[in-house]
């Protein structure tokens, strides 16, 4: 009998499975298909202060391999989430979910991780500094150590559960950035979100995407995910969700055996909504053939 558990920050997961940010919405739709309590967790779509419509569209492109959205952090508001969604949650899901905060100040990543860090069905936070698809905010706090560590520092100071905080790959150096979160406090980092890209239409000669660049993510970038886990996992002591790209079960084991402790699945998703379960199924078999009896050994094992 294997053992599929790891533990991030004191809190147990059935398995590192965790579908990632965007890609899941709040996880009715999903609930609907299959019953998503065999999930290590899953991580809700990325949530403001104020409700927001997100970006004109297109805003999806699709590309070989991958795909790029310019979503602009659609949401219906903290507030919403907190005092409709995450009671109605638990109806479907009973375990506890990773809450995205996104943000366009430091006061209001504070006022939502406060608010949604209460929420008993709570268990995680998932500061999210890397959206490349909004001006003043999202990837901007992402992209330098300085600025990285104000909002960290300030979001720990008031955070009532595990803080990770999700880091951009549009960067020179991500081991540097995630060091300064894991200096300001951060319990955890998750990486990466997606690498910035665009496509043009050459019968009209106009970017495809209304909001002309965004992130592009799916297999194609897995190579470059698990390098920056790698890199970050050497990087800092503190827990590693890794993510990027991730379709299949040896994907799941390769980004572990680079230093996740856990694994975000994305994109897949929306090519294929049973993807996880598939992947949660496939696991126990995997791990026998390849002579691993639990998966939290494996962690940084290619280092
Ligand atoms: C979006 O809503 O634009 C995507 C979120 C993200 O990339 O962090």
């Amino acid at each position: 009998m294997v053992n599929t558990s790891v533990t991030l920050c004191g809190l147990q997961l059935d398995n590192p499975i965790i579908p990632a940010s965007g890609t899941f919405g709040y996880g009715a739709e999903f609930a609907e298909l299959y019953d998503i309590n065999i999930l290590g967790t899953f991580s809700f779509k990325g949530t403001t202060k104020e409700p927001r419509f997100g970006n004109p569209t297109p805003r999806i492109a699709e590309c070989r391999e991958g795909m790029l959205n310019s979503v602009g952090l659609q949401n219906p508001g903290v507030d919403e989430v907190c005092d409709t969604i995450l009671p109605r949650m638990k109806k479907y899901f009973n375990k506890p979910v990773m809450a995205n905060i996104g943000g366009f100040s430091i006061d209001e990543y504070v006022y939502c991780c406060e608010k949604a860090s209460q929420a008993e069905n709570v268990g995680l936070v998932e500061l999210n500094i890397s959206c490349p698809n909004v001006h003043g905010g999202g990837m901007s706090f992402g992209t330098s150590p300085e600025s990285a560590a104000r909002v960290t520092e300030a979001v720990r100071r008031i955070c009532k559960k595990p803080l990770f905080v999700k880091l951009s790959p549009n960067v020179t150096d991500i081991a540097a950035i995630a060091r300064a979160c894991e200096d300001a406090g951060a319990d955890g980092v998750s990486l990466i979100n997606t690498l910035m890209g665009m496509r043009i239409d050459i019968r009209r000669r106009t970017p495809v995407l209304a909001n002309k660049k965004g992130g592009f993510s799916g297999a194609a970038v897995f190579p470059v995910a698990l390098r920056m886990v790698y890199d970050v996992y050497e990087a800092v002591k503190i827990p590693v969700i890794g993510m990027g790209g991730v379709t299949t079960v040896d994907d799941v084991i390769e980004m572990m055996m680079a230093g996740a402790r856990a694994v975000e699945i994305g994109s897949a998703n929306l090519t294929d909504p049973f993807v996880c379960k598939k992947i949660i199924e496939a696991l126990p078999g995997r791990m026998e053939e390849l002579g691993i009896t639990s998966l939290a050994d494996i962690v940084g094992a290619a280092h």
